[in-house]
């Protein structure tokens, strides 16, 4: 299986809206079990299809050590969350590198479908809680970055152009020497 490129901010793609998912076929289960391996392989705990420049409402989490605990959450729902909020340094596969506080709900009720297009509900708190909504948000076309200062944004931009630079001389300076 091949591991699947990640975009990176600030690619506009990042905030393309994602289709709920209709189809629930084998074709989905490849894409779930692919974005998993990704993830795996970033490393990272989480994944949404809009960073692989699919735009449809499904992501994958596994915020345990062993990498055992996945899962896969298709046209997730947030039908509670609580009054209580934290703060989480957060980090984004799409902003490598890049980890800055951002508070939001400490606990959350999602609703959503397996990839047999079965309901389930799930309630979570710490670290799940903080991936579900993060990965939520990138379906709606929100990166984390966008919970900090307009300074701090634009330096994260400015950061990770010069370094998408940096690689596009890298990966044509190796072409051109084989
Ligand atoms: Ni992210």
């Amino acid at each position: 299986m091949p591991l699947l490129p990640i975009l990176r901010y600030p690619d506009p793609r990042l905030h393309k809206i994602a289709k709920p998912v209709t189809i629930f076929d084998a074709r989905l289960k490849q894409l779930a079990a692919d974005m998993a391996e990704t993830m795996y392989a970033a490393p990272g705990v989480g994944l949404a299809a809009t960073q692989i420049d699919v735009h449809q409402q499904l992501i994958v989490i596994d915020t345990s050590e062993s990498h055992k605990e996945l899962r896969i959450f298709i046209n997730p729902e947030i039908i509670w969350a609580s009054e209580e909020k934290q703060v989480y340094e957060e980090g984004c596969l799409s902003v490598p590198g890049i980890y800055d506080g951002v508070e939001r709900p400490a606990r959350v009720k999602v609703r959503a479908l397996d990839v047999e297009g079965k309901p389930f509900e799930l309630e979570a708190d710490g670290l799940l809680a903080v991936c579900i909504q993060h990965e939520m948000d990138h379906l709606k076309g929100k990166v984390f970055v966008e919970y900090l200062s307009p300074l701090k944004r634009n330096r994260i931009k400015t950061k990770l152009q010069k370094e998408e630079r940096e690689l596009m001389r890298d990966r044509q300076r190796s072409t051109s020497v084989r």
